[in-house]
């Protein structure tokens, strides 16, 4: 049994798909977590600076006694993971194995749709993933820049004209290459599921890349013995580099909780 808490990072809102996840898979366990909303959206960023950023997200988390870390960030995860479990001397769980797992069980027709950032899309990590998953599975990719801004600013409700016309515009000629499933491959991407969903219809299963990383880290702290005690009731803790009061604003509609006074800032850049 181990009571540490687990760090859990993104470059903003996106990370909160898998909190919401890991309050509910593991309500037991501690989290702290960290979104890096004064440098969002790391999306359009180079390999270098994200790992740059990246790696100070990692310091500022380890400053705490941590048991693991979840990269609740899929650019995050295509570029720097190997390099940040080599570095550090604690479990660390990215999102791109446990949702292409995930998404190579749900097709039927072997038609798979991945929509993520364009750092995501070009590193390539997520179709080759699934290649050694399954040969068999065809990947069509779209990069979606404009989502994470988007989501930033709280345009996540069906009926914002502004969301849905730029959702439209990914997602209909993906739509056109009759894919089953779509891989949710940024973790913003799940606060506006119900607007992707109506758009790719019902046929379509979306698979989230925050929500897959939690089920992925119960196994592995199951695996090594580090499950908190099951009789209590975990915590969080919010941690943002920029402004406090836009980020518990949607952090709160998105938990379904009063965040309001809940947030800390960072100055990311000491670490
Ligand atoms: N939510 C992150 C991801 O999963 C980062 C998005 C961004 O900052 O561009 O890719």
């Amino acid at each position: 049994m181990d009571n540490r808490p687990i760090g859990v990072f993104d470059s903003g809102l996106g990370g909160l798909t898998a909190v919401r996840s890991l309050r509910q898979i593991l309500p037991e366990e501690n989290l702290i977590y960290f979104g890096d909303t004064a440098r969002v959206p790391y999306g359009s960023r180079s390999r270098e600076t994200l790992l740059k950023y990246a790696r100070q997200d990692v310091r500022f988390l380890r400053s705490y006694d941590l048991k693991a870390i979840v990269i609740a960030c899929g650019t995050v995860s295509t570029t720097s993971l190997s390099t940040l479990q080599a570095e550090n001397d604690l479990p660390i769980v990215g999102v791109v194995e446990p949702t292409c797992s995930r998404a190579v069980k749900v097709t039927n027709n072997k038609k798979v749709g991945l929509i993520a950032t364009l750092a995501s899309v070009r590193s390539g990590a997520y179709e080759a993933k699934i290649a050694e998953l399954d040969k068999d599975v065809s990947v069509f990719t779209e990069a979606c820049p404009l989502f994470v801004p988007l989501v930033e600013s709280g345009r996540i409700r069906r009926g914002d004209v502004v969301i849905e016309t730029v959702a439209r515009e990914y997602l209909e000629p993906m739509k056109e290459r009759g894919i089953d499933t779509l891989i949710l491959g940024c973790t913003h991407y799940p606060l506006i599921a119900p607007i992707i969903g109506d758009i790719m219809g019902p046929d379509v299963t979306l698979v989230s890349a925050g929500e897959e990383s939690a089920f992925e880290l119960k196994r592995m702290l199951k695996a090594q013995d580090l499950r908190a005690d099951e009789n209590r009731q975990g915590d969080a803790d919010f941690y943002v580099s920029d402004r406090v009061e836009d980020f518990e604003r949607i952090a709160s509609l998105f938990l379904q909780e009063d965040l309001r006074h809940a947030a800390r800032r960072v100055d990311i850049e000491k670490y």
